[in-house]
């Protein structure tokens, strides 16, 4: 396992279902990888290896894993199968796989307590919906999120938090840099145990606002959607 505390800061492209073999080998040529913050590409899984084969000196990351080990289960990708492949980082929880396939706190458990197992470091997302937010429910939400989805094995050097506001996602909305800061210090001091914890943030992220953002002393990078897809805009966020 290597040590997170090595990096600044760390910028995950969640590319979702995007991208095809051109895309990444345009993007690759691109992307401006001297740099000491760590970045770590998430493509969806069939494009893992090709990515992993053709660059070797980039991180790459899935965007989920089963919750099952092998057997008769179509469609899944186990933690073994993500360790034979030199998978580095899988995202875990992401709000579209809670809202569009029916993740729970409890799958979300597991899957991160298997990574860790493997030297796999997850990424673990948690947020509140604009409902609960307006209901002012965010750090209610987020506790019981900290309190089912981080399993007992996880630790600061082994797993990363990401906190996505549900409705920042995807929809150009972000919460101010107060608002950021102040829910990363809430985390941070839920308990003793997430004091050195990286949290990320994630919910539209792009270039003009990513700087303001990264500043904070409590947020160590980002988990980018859409602005991750524009090389350009990518570069613009790492660099
Ligand atoms: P966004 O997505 O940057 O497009 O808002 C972030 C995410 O879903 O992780």
């Amino acid at each position: 396992m290597f040590n997170l505390d090595e990096f600044p800061s760390f910028f995950i492209a969640n590319w979702k279902l995007n991208g095809n073999k051109s895309f990444i080998t345009e993007y690759i040529k691109k992307l401006q990888t001297n740099t000491e913050n760590c970045l770590v590409i998430c493509p969806p899984t069939i494009y893992l290896n090709f990515i992993k084969i053709k660059y070797k000196n980039l991180f790459i990351g899935s965007q989920d894993v089963s919750i099952y080990n092998e057997g008769a289960y179509t469609g899944e990708v186990s933690v073994n199968m993500l360790v034979d492949n030199d998978i580095k980082f899988t995202i875990v929880g992401h709000s579209e796989r809670r809202s569009y396939f029916n993740e729970t706190n409890k799958n979300i458990l597991i899957k991160s307590d298997k990574l860790i197992e493997k030297n796999i470091i997850p990424i673990i997302c948690i947020g509140e919906t604009l409902e609960q937010k307006e209901k002012n429910l965010t750090k209610e939400i987020l506790s019981r999120q900290l309190d089912e989805c981080i399993p007992t094995t996880s630790n600061y050097k082994n797993s990363l938090i990401a906190y996505e506001p549900i409705w920042a996602i995807g929809s150009g909305l972000t919460p101010t840099i107060e608002q950021i800061d102040e829910v990363h210090s809430f985390i941070k001091n839920y308990d003793n145990k997430y004091n050195n914890f990286k949290i990320l943030y994630g919910g539209s992220v792009k270039s003009s606002n990513s700087k303001q953002i990264t500043k904070l002393e409590n947020v160590s990078g980002c988990l980018i959607g859409g602005a991750s897809l524009n090389i350009d805009e990518f570069n613009k966020i790492i660099d």
